[in-house]
């Protein structure tokens, strides 16, 4: 069941404008509750801004409103937010999609981890 309490991300009044010579407004008046063991994707045309709002919630990105993970604001990356990257020089390519997901959580929780339950669910 959605309630407040058990809201994982949530994002309010978001809004990322890029300054590189001429300024880019990437994202504006972004409003989103993610839910604990929600499955969501998020889709649109190349250059509406999915990248951009991912790299905000890794806390890769500055941004202007509201950014709750846990109900704390993002200020940073954190190891209870992973990115898998499309891109094929940020992979290791002779491992599998799980493997690659796995391999950035046993630099930060060792072998078997703090939830060694992680590394036994789904195969890919
Ligand atoms: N680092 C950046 N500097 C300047 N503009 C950027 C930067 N990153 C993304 N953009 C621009 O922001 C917009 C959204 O990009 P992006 O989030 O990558 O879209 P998507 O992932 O949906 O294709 C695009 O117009 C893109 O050119
Ligand atoms: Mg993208």
């Amino acid at each position: 069941m959605k309630t407040l309490a058990n809201t994982k991300i949530k994002i309010r009044s978001l809004s990322k404008t890029f300054y590189s010579g001429q300024s880019v407004k990437a994202l504006e008046n972004i409003n989103l509750d993610v839910y604990e063991n929600e499955f969501l994707c998020i889709t649109g045309p190349s250059g509406c801004g999915k990248t951009t709002l991912l790299r905000i919630i890794a806390g890769f990105e500055s941004y202007e409103g509201e950014v709750l993970v846990d109900g704390n604001p993002v200020t940073s990356s954190g190891p209870d937010r992973f990115v898998v990257f499309q891109e094929f020089d940020q992979l290791l390519p002779w491992k599998t999609v799980f493997k690659n997901v796995e391999f950035g959580l046993r630099q930060e929780f060792g072998r078997c981890g703090s939830n060694p339950g992680i590394f036994k669910k789904s195969r890919f």
